[in-house]
């Protein structure tokens, strides 16, 4: 990359979060419990036992301090989501006036602090009261997320400006039905699609619920993982094409072509219904934005022992992986923003999740975190999204994963994805090295990955 390349101006630098992560306080002020403080404490589900979300990074308290935070920082931007049970403990009907009052009052803050808010309305914490309905399975889930997201719209549409109806669709069905390692913990293929296919309509329902109340701009957030074939072998690359439709294109394509990808029947078998031809009208709705998480690549081959996909990573000797075993390749995030472009059209991107979890040394005496892996992962990767823009791709933010140390899910609190650091026994927070240079980087619109200011 040529040293004069710019970010565009009005690119916004921001950082991510998700409610059930980091808020804590689970049964404040009359919430409703998800289905993640039930799966934590679910002996034998969780791979973490004893830890939950109870406390976690105790934002719900101290969420003026963490926007006091983000502005010393300089972030631009702050991406996070709602608790539903929060603002409907049952998961319809009443509304929860305090539930709201936090999200009222945290994105109040967060104006005056002159950083924009993000909100998505689904990361994971489904009610646990909804759950008990069926949760996902039930096909009534789109009427009752649409009326939740309503209730969100006209609270907070005037200040903010983006809104995502659902953070990675593919892992609350992957996780959550099918292999049983995230909430709700069920091992069902028959369950999946119908999940996903649900969990559309829900997405389809609240754009149009958006469309009657909102005025500014609402997307659907993905995770996408390329996979590139680990030899030239028709298996491998037919593994490739499986693994490819099932978490790249499964939510993409419905949301903005209308169809299912064909692998989808091959993958799952008797297990994929045929879909009704009118529920693709209601899943098409018209999206101003895609947000994309990338993390890690997948160098994949055929392997008939691997349900359902019959396709497996293959490790890469020599490289580097993450704390959760992921392959540090920023190429990845540069072809994935440019298949994107290519195959949908150039649609308006926002990177709302990329970062990685490190081994992280304690604070220092001096107060220093050091964490040269992250950093250099943050390098490497936004200079990745530099390609894709100079190269055509409409990309018009980056959020990184995460702003602090928190609940990594199922993982428990050990997997520390932060820019800045969090001492769980007393909540202080230091931001690690990481979260200096990305300071720079936004203070300079990246200007410093290029002209070595940074090194
Ligand atoms: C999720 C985050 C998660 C991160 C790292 C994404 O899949 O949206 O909630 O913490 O990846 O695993």
């Amino acid at each position: 990359m040529s040293q004069s390349f710019q970010f565009p101006d009005g690119f916004l630098w921001g950082s991510a979060t998700s409610a059930y992560q980091i808020e804590g306080s689970p049964d404040a002020d009359g919430a409703g419990h998800s289905i993640w403080h039930r799966f934590m404490n679910t002996p034998g589900l969780s791979a973490a036992p004893g830890e939950d979300g109870s406390v976690a990074c105790d934002h719900y308290r101290r969420f003026k301090d963490d926007i006091a935070m983000m502005k010393r920082l300089g972030l631009q931007a702050y991406r996070f989501s709602i608790n539903w049970g929060r603002v409907q403990p049952d998961g319809t009907g009443r509304v929860n006036d305090k539930g709201l009052d936090f999200y009222k009052a945290l994105v109040d803050g967060l104006q005056e602090a002159g950083i924009e808010p993000l909100a998505t309305l689904y990361h994971w914490d489904l009610p646990v009261a909804l759950d008990d309905r069926g949760g996902w399975l039930n096909r009534d889930i789109a009427g009752w997320f649409a009326d939740y997201a309503e209730i969100m719209y006209r609270a907070l549409d005037g200040q903010v400006t983006k809104w995502a109806t659902l953070n990675e669709p593919w892992v609350v069905t992957d996780g959550g039905y099918l292999h049983g390692a995230l909430a709700p913990g069920h091992k069902n293929m028959f369950e999946a699609p119908i999940a996903s296919h649900n969990l559309m309509l829900a997405h389809g329902a609240a754009v149009d619920a958006y469309r009657a109340t909102g005025r500014h701009e609402i997307g659907l957030v993905v995770n996408l993982e390329p996979k590139y074939p680990a030899s030239e072998s028709e298996a491998d690359r037919a593994a490739v094409r499986r693994a490819d439709a099932y978490m790249n294109r499964q939510y993409l394509d419905p949301a903005l072509l209308g169809e299912y990808p064909a692998e989808m029947k091959e993958i799952f078998g008797e297990a994929w219904p045929d879909w009704a031809a009118e529920d693709f009208d209601r899943i098409k709705r018209p999206l101003d934005f895609i947000g994309v998480n990338y993390y890690t690549r997948n160098v994949t081959r055929h392997d008939e022992t691997s349900w359902p996909l019959r396709a497996s990573p293959v490790r890469q000797t020599g490289a580097t992986y993450t704390e959760t075993g992921w392959e540090v390749f920023p190429q990845g995030l540069t072809d994935t923003l440019m298949w994107v472009k290519e195959r949908y059209g150039n649609p308006t991107v926002y990177i709302t999740e990329n970062g990685a979890a490190f081994y992280d040394p304690p604070v220092a005496e001096n107060g220093r975190v050091q964490d040269p892996l992250r950093q250099s992962y943050y390098r490497s990767h936004i200079k990745a999204v530099g390609d894709a823009i100079a190269q055509g791709a409409d990309i018009r933010g980056y959020m990184a994963w995460s702003l602090m140390d928190n609940l990594e899910w199922s993982l428990g609190y050990s997997k520390r994805f932060g820019i800045v650091h969090v001492d769980f026994e007393t909540q202080t927070r230091t931001p690690k090295d990481s979260a200096k240079q990305y300071s720079r980087i936004i203070e300079t619109n990246g200007a410093c990955l290029y002209d070595g200011s940074l090194d």
